[in-house]
């Protein structure tokens, strides 16, 4: 469904992404992994259309994504994407922030997307909460509006750029639930993590990026369990000392 050919990219002489190739199939779940730096964020950003890229080819569905097209708008509603701050509109209520894309973006009636905002919002468990303000909800429901938000547009594919790093610790599960929900339902999902407990038993696929490449890749459970290169296993060992 998402197909990375050679891709490569610079800000002015520095080499961010060098190279990559990978495809993401659909209803396959992701995790993209690597050291601060290796050039995740940029990768999901290029995805997206966010960020144009020098070299090689993105396409999604057949359709090449250009950051400079007119039309890029089309991709970023089929392929959504979720922050690490869940960046809501702090004066709407929750359901007003899911119902804001369908209506304005997709032209949907309200009547309508309000309906279906409901059904989702129950879905992430925030049936109660409908209409609160961001503020008045915590990280990790606040988080699961913001998925909400993305659902509500109806995506192929959802990039998730570290959604559980800025929460506390004990509001973390509640987010990785909803996302394992996700990923059972058969979402394609590309996720930056650095939960590694998550990305072995949810994932079916990991890439580790390092340097703007792909230094290692294969099925979770196997390359998480026993990486065969160093930097990588370094990098485990690091990631899952902090945890
Ligand atoms: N707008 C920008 N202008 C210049 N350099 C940038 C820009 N955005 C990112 N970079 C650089 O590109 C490299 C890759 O950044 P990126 O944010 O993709 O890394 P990352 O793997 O997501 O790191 P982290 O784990 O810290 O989020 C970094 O060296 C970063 O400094
Ligand atoms: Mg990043």
């Amino acid at each position: 469904m998402i197909k990375i050919e050679n891709l490569s990219k610079s800000y002015g002489s520095h080499r961010v992404l060098d190279g990559i190739n990978a495809e993401i199939n659909q209803g396959e779940v992701v995790c993209l992994i690597g050291p601060s730096g290796s050039g995740k964020s940029t990768l999901l950003r290029c995805i997206n259309g966010l960020e144009r890229y020098e070299g090689g080819r993105i396409t999604v569905d057949g359709v090449t994504v250009d950051a400079r097209r007119k039309d890029i708008q089309n991709i970023r509603q089929r392929v959504a994407m979720v922050f690490q701050r869940f960046n809501l509109f702090p004066h709407r209520t929750a359901l007003e922030n899911v119902v804001e894309g369908p209506v304005h973006v997709k032209g949907e009636s309200l009547a309508s997307a309000t309906e279906r905002g409901r059904e989702i919002l129950a879905s992430v468990g925030l049936a109660e909460k409908m209409n609160h303000y961001p503020q008045q909800l915590s990280g990790g429901q606040q988080q699961r509006v913001a998925i909400a938000r993305a659902l509500a547009m109806e995506p192929e594919a959802i990039l998730f750029d570290e959604p559980t790093s800025a929460l506390d610790p004990e509001l973390v599960g509640e987010v990785l639930a909803v996302m394992r929900t996700l990923a059972e339902k058969g979402m394609t999902m590309v996720i930056v993590t650095h939960e590694m407990d998550f990305a072995r038993n949810v994932s079916d696929r990991v890439l580790f990026l390092e340097h703007g490449r792909i230094a290692e890749q294969g099925p979770s459970r196997e390359v998480l369990t026993n990486p065969r290169n160093d930097r990588m296993r370094d990098f485990l060992k690091r990631v899952t000392h902090v945890q």
